[in-house]
């Protein structure tokens, strides 16, 4: 998501300077959503997830707005934009489901664009809309896998702007197991500790 209107290879229209973004979810996904639309110059950036540290390190790396709640969130966002509503909404939370999706939805505005890259469980609907408002508000609803990206233009521009500082990839780390701690990385990731955990095994 990171990038100017135009995506390289594929001319299709990314993040544009100045715009409204939410991320729901800033786990380790997420949070380099929130980077993305930070280096795109997104003028708000308002990130909701129900971990408060997690919002901590989204505000050091570039939310400018944080929520446990999704409900203050889409107040905060019907009254900071007179009622335009967020350009873009990007779905990062851990299990896709109906209610985040309709948050997302609710929350753009007119012409407003709603990224899925959440997984949801195979057997949930995880996309339940009334068709009206979508209809009205021309609202388009984007699927994308691995950021959507051309890995031979991105994986090298990812690397320059890790290399300049622009994008924070070690801050990320909030703890390191060695290979025989893996069952207690896997209970910290379900428990909500990480924003990443890593096995490093550095003996
Ligand atoms: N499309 C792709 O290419 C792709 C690639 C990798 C991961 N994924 C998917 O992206 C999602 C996120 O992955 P991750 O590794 O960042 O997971 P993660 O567990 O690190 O982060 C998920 C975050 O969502 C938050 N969350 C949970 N419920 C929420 C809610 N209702 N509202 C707001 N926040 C909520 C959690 O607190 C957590 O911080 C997963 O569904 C994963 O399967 C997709």
């Amino acid at each position: 998501m990171i990038g100017a209107t135009e995506h390289p290879g594929s001319g299709e229209k990314r993040s544009a300077a100045g715009e409204t973004v939410v991320v729901y979810g800033v786990g380790g996904v997420g949070i380099n959503a929130v980077q993305g639309a930070r280096c795109a110059g997104a003028a708000r950036i308002v990130a909701v997830d129900p971990v408060r540290f997690k919002l901590d390190l989204a505000e050091q790396l570039g939310a400018t707005h944080t929520f446990t709640d999704a409900a203050e969130a889409h107040a905060f966002v019907v009254e900071s934009t007179w009622g335009r509503l967020a350009d873009v909404a990007i779905c990062t939370v851990g299990v896709m489901d109906a209610e985040v999706m309709n948050q997302a939805v609710n929350i753009t505005g007119k012409r407003g664009r709603v990224v899925l890259t959440a997984m949801g469980k195979a057997d949930d609907p995880h996309i339940v809309l009334p068709g009206g408002p979508l209809l009205i508000f021309q609202r388009r609803i984007q699927g994308v896998l691995c950021g959507n990206t051309n890995p031979l233009y991105d994986i090298p521009r990812l690397l320059r702007l890790y290399r300049m500082g622009e994008i924070k990839l070690d801050e990320l780390i909030t703890r390191r197991y060695r290979l025989d701690q893996i069952n207690e990385g896997y209970q910290d990731l379900l428990d909500g500790k990480n924003m990443r955990g890593v096995i490093i095994d550095e003996d």
